[in-house]
This record gives structure tokens, sequence and C-alpha cells, in this order.
């Protein structure tokens, strides 16, 4: 039966079936393939859609508006302190209204209680553009790069360095055991995703062919990886743990040595971004040694951030039309 994902939100990846998750996929390359070729599409025509944001963003906020637009919606921004929201209204009743008036509702933010709140009392499909917990959107843009650079993602080792129970990595785990794929975490331990997580990941696995190593050894865990992954090492909320974080996570930065000792030359480097991988910005200025990732990685023929970085378009119109489309 073909997989029809109508109606549904699409909260974290634990809601989805691998099946529906490489529809989104398949969907995303279809979409991307026809955009090069100048094949437009109006699968949202005359659909309005909410963009709520608590935190900021480039990629999530520019994907959300281009694929709406390319697609026939109406995207419409609500920053935290344009609207009444969590100040004098509560998620419910937020939630109520804006179902009343748009199609669907992208929303970033901190708790993930109030995108699960939005979806409980919308009545339209919501998605989630980033909580504390989880970035399921980005999972889908980093396979999607895989997949362009390697093929069939089952079987395939992603190895995540540095902070190990962030929002991306708890996102990469999920995803990885869901698609069948080999899913390292390397971290220092005091950093380790949570135990029950970590239970429900393998969980999934056994049952794909996928595997979770969760190990504070850059040595097993990147051995033998077809993509390293970074993020930064203090995500947004966390500012005030940056110094905490370049001392336990110093040793863990993204070098050319580290990226040679997968032993496959072919290995790719992937970043969610935004990335800190030299002093040109206020923050990289205020803190030198914040730095996840060397320049000459990043900057290097192994690097496809910016790849990565396009497929957030590209898989977030998927994600819009496969459950709001005509
Ligand atoms: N990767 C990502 O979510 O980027 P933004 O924070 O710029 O949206
Ligand atoms: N873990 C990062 C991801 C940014 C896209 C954060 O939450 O800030």
């Amino acid at each position: 039966m073909a997989v029809d994902l109508k109606g549904r939100s699409f909260l974290k990846l634990l809601d989805f079936t691998p099946e529906e998750i490489h529809e989104f996929l398949s969907l995303a390359a279809q979409r991307k393939a026809d955009k090069k070729a100048g094949i437009k599409h109006s699968a949202l025509e005359g659909r309005n859609i909410a963009l709520l944001f608590e935190k900021p963003s480039t990629r999530t906020r520019c994907a959300f508006t281009v694929a709406c637009i390319d697609e026939g919606a109406h995207p419409e921004y609500l920053g935290k302190g344009d609207i009444q929201f969590g100040k004098k209204e509560t998620v419910a009743d937020t939630a109520r209204v804006l179902g009343r008036m748009f199609d669907g509702i992208e929303f970033r933010g901190f708790d993930h209680k109030t995108v699960e709140g939005l979806a409980e009392h919308a009545g339209v499909p919501v998605w989630n553009g980033l909580t504390d917990d989880w970035h399921p959107t980005q999972f889908l843009a980093d396979v999607l790069t895989m997949q362009e650079e390697f093929g069939d993602l089952e079987g395939q080792t992603l190895a995540f360095v540095g902070d190990g129970r962030n929002n991306v990595a708890n996102s990469i785990m999920v995803g990885c055991a869901k698609l069948g794929m080999h899913c390292r975490i390397v971290s220092p331990e005091e950093l380790y995703p949570e135990p029950d997580l970590v239970a429900a990941v393998r969980e999934i696995a056994s049952t794909t062919g996928g595997s979770l190593t969760v190990t504070s050894s850059i040595e097993e865990g990147v051995a033998g990886a077809d993509a390293i992954y970074a993020d930064v090492w203090a995500s947004m909320g966390e500012e005030d743990l940056i110094a905490d974080r370049i001392r336990t996570l110093g040793r863990y930065k993204i070098t050319e040595k580290m990226m040679s000792m997968t032993g496959k030359p072919g290995t790719i480097f992937l970043h969610c971004l935004p990335a800190f991988h030299n002093l040109d910005t206020e923050v990289s200025r205020q803190y030198p040694d914040i730095q996840e990732v060397e320049d000459a990685v990043f900057e290097g023929p192994q690097s496809r951030v910016f790849d990565q970085a396009e497929n957030r378009l590209h898989t977030i119109k998927a994600v819009m039309v496969a459950t709001l489309g005509r």
C-alpha cells in the first residue's frame, strides 16, 4: 500500500516508520531534481503557513519560506516577540487560533512539549523546526546528503562527534536506527545520550539491522565511518555552558587527522550549521577555543556542509507537501 502521510504532524522521527522516512526522502530527491530542471509544482497553492520561532534560525526559516513559495503557499513569520504566545496566551489557545487561520504551522523553540501542545490543539499539521530535544527535519537533509554521496543508506556508518545528548544527536540516533544505519555517538561520558533513549534506539536498530555505539573513544568511534558529523558544543539556550564545553569537548574537535582515522578516503564531513570553524564571528572572537571543526576540514574536499544546507530546502518542502499537499 502506498505511504499516506496526509494530515500528519512531523514532531520527531520516533513517530515514523522506515517506509515513511524513505517516502520523505524520495519526494525530496524528486522535488530537488525538478527544481534544478525548472519544473514547477503547486501542491500547496492557496495554503497559508505560520512559521513560529522562539529561537533564531537561518536555514530552517529560509527553507520553510522558500519551500512555501516554490509550492504556491504563503509563509508568515511570527517571531516570539511579535505575538502574544507564551506571555499572555497559552500554547493551547494560540494553537486553536492559528489552526483557524493557517493550514500548517512550523514551530522552533525550547520545550518539546510546546510543539506537542501545538499539534494537539491546532487541528492542522505542525512541523518541528527544532526543539531542545529533537531536530527531525535536519536529519532528513543529513541523510539525503549521504544518499546522494553513497547511494543506499542501509549499512552506512555515521559518527556524530561532540555533545552526544543534544537535539541533533538524538535525531541522528533515532533516524539511523530506523533506516538500518550504524550510528556512533562519540562524546565524553558526561555528555552521553539519555540511557532510556539509547535503549529505545537499540530496540529499533535490532529490527532494522542498524546499530548504535556510544563511546568516548575517538579511535573506536570514527573507525570505518562513512560520515563524521559535528554540531556546536553549546546549543541555543546553553550559552552559559560555553566555557565548560570548551573544557569537556576540546579534544573532540574534528581535525584532518581525525578524518583520516576512519581509514576510508571517501569519508565525508557533515555539520548542521551554524559552525565555529574560524575566528570570523562575534562569538568565536569572544571564545577563540570554541571551535568544533578545523577550518581545513570545513573548507576541505571531504566537506559536504553546503550541500547539506541546501538539502534543508528540499527535505522541508517534502515534509510539507507529503503532509499537506494536494
Ligand atoms: N541547521 C539549522 O537548523 O540551522 P538554523 O539554526 O540556521 O535554522
Ligand atoms: N544543537 C544546535 C543545532 C542548531 C541547528 C542547537 O540547538 O543550537
